[in-house]
């Protein structure tokens, strides 16, 4: 607990989903905070490998996947939400005005809800804006504790100027938060792949295309001060204060091995040969450009693609962003969690990148429109856009659909994606005791 803590009306009651869009505050006494959710099971449940998207509350997906199946109990590697930011604008698909009191505790509440389902080495991506980042930086030192504190990234959303506003915001905030610590985190999370393009094969080297780091280490060590003649004949020494950057058998091998290099036209002082295999990656910036993630418009470009005949999601993310977090902060295989799922970007790139998730979203008719279409089309290898190509994807896997509501718990609703879309006409009609 930190000495300085953000206060808010009604910090200490919980905010549970109400309805279909609403929510309602709670005493933590309240019995219907203590009582397990319904559970009726329609076909076979989520089992601990498969994907899902839930339908319905971020909080009632959490607990309702946690004790009604195992999908949760290898533990999440990754979350990355991207929630309604509070801007107080009402987008087609869903409202973006809530009180900020109930903002602060419907965030605390669903990160909170995480935490016991971590993986030890896991970490939590939020994206967010201007309206709320400050207040969500201290809600996150709350529920993750300072020291969890790993980054904030910027990143470049849009290319284009809004003439009228006083400055034309072009970027978003993300946050990440390790529980382990960023020194922890740091020896697990993957680093970015170096540009192969800078790479060149300058010596027709049948190995391909290389660069080229100096022979020299810091410092003086014995073992590692000799001669080395250069094919023209030049005797070079290490520069003062350094040594060579092996030691002489360790040098005669690279030599024999071609895999030294010579600058200079064989005059110059020996360099290592490097290729693409050996690069160590880079560490990621904290500013991440458009030219390199892409923007909201490229996001939309894609939907489009997709669904050229309705209107367009009005705030998706390019896959291209998702993949480096998903990248950085997870492995194949490893569990991916988006809570605010809107158009299903992260679940999609996750499949196209072999990872397993599982994703929330809401609103029944963000999912019958973007969502379910959208991972149908990737599952069946028809979706052309984002990072298929890079990635070379050709479709496979499969998802699961399960719809939870507060009183009922979880409904499964489909085990195989073909069907989806049939079985959740059901969920398109809002059950009697959920409307509201
Ligand atoms: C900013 S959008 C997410 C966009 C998404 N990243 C994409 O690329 O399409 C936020 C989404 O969160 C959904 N949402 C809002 N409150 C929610 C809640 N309590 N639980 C689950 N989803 C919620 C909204 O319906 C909306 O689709």
């Amino acid at each position: 607990m930190t000495d300085v803590e953000l206060v808010w009306p009604n910090k200490d009651l919980t905010l549970r989903a109400s309805g279909l869009t609403g929510y309602e505050w709670l005493q933590p006494t309240d019995k219907r905070l203590a009582s397990r959710p319904t559970f009726t099971p329609l076909t076979a449940l989520p089992h601990s490998q498969s994907n899902v998207l839930v339908v319905g509350d971020a909080l009632d997906a959490l607990q309702g996947l946690a004790e009604n199946t195992d999908a949760l109990a290898g533990g999440i590697r990754l979350v990355y939400i991207d929630p309604p930011f509070n801007t107080q604008v009402n987008f087609r698909q869903y409202n973006d005005t809530m009180q900020r009191s109930m903002w602060l505790s419907m965030m605390r509440d669903r990160l909170a809800a995480v935490v016991p389902h971590l993986a030890p080495d896991a970490s939590v991506w939020v994206h967010l804006d201007d309206s709320e980042v400050h207040r969500a930086r201290m809600l996150m030192d709350e529920v993750f504790g300072e020291k969890a504190f790993v980054a904030s990234i910027v990143w470049q959303k849009k290319t284009t100027r809004d003439s009228r506003a006083a400055f034309s915001s072009n970027h978003d905030t993300i946050l990440v938060y390790a529980p382990s610590g960023p020194r922890t985190w740091k020896t697990s999370r993957n680093l970015l792949a170096k540009d192969e393009a800078t790479l060149r094969n300058r010596d027709n080297d049948p190995r391909g295309p290389w660069t080229d780091a100096p022979f020299t280490a810091p410092g003086y060590r014995k073992a590692q001060q000799y001669d080395i003649i250069t094919p023209s004949g030049v005797v070079q020494r290490p520069p003062r204060g350094r040594s060579w950057y092996a030691t002489r058998p360790t040098f005669d091998n690279l030599l024999a091995d071609d895999r030294i290099w010579f600058p200079k036209n064989g005059e110059g002082s020996p360099r290592l040969k490097l290729f693409a295999h050996q690069l160590r990656g880079l560490v990621p910036f904290t500013v991440w450009g458009s030219a390199d993630v892409g923007t909201n418009d490229d996001a939309k470009r894609h939907l489009l693609d997709l669904f050229p005949d309705i209107e367009v999601f009005d705030t998706p993310k390019p896959e291209e962003l998702l993949e480096r977090i998903i990248h950085i902060a997870s492995s194949p295989g490893e569990l991916v969690v988006d809570l605010f799922a809107g158009s299903g970007t992260t679940a999609a790139t996750a499949h196209k990148m072999r990872r397993r998730w599982i994703a929330v979203e809401r609103i029944t008719q963000t999912v019958l429109d973007y969502t379910v279409p959208r991972l149908n089309a990737v599952v069946n290898g028809t979706d052309r856009g984002g990072i298929t190509s890079p990635i070379a994807w050709t479709g496979g896997g499969s998802f699961e659909v399960a719809h939870v509501s507060p009183r009922l718990g979880l409904l499964p609703a489909s085990s195989k994606a073909s069907f989806v879309t049939r079985k959740l006409n059901l969920l398109a009609r809002p059950r009697a005791d959920e409307a509201g």
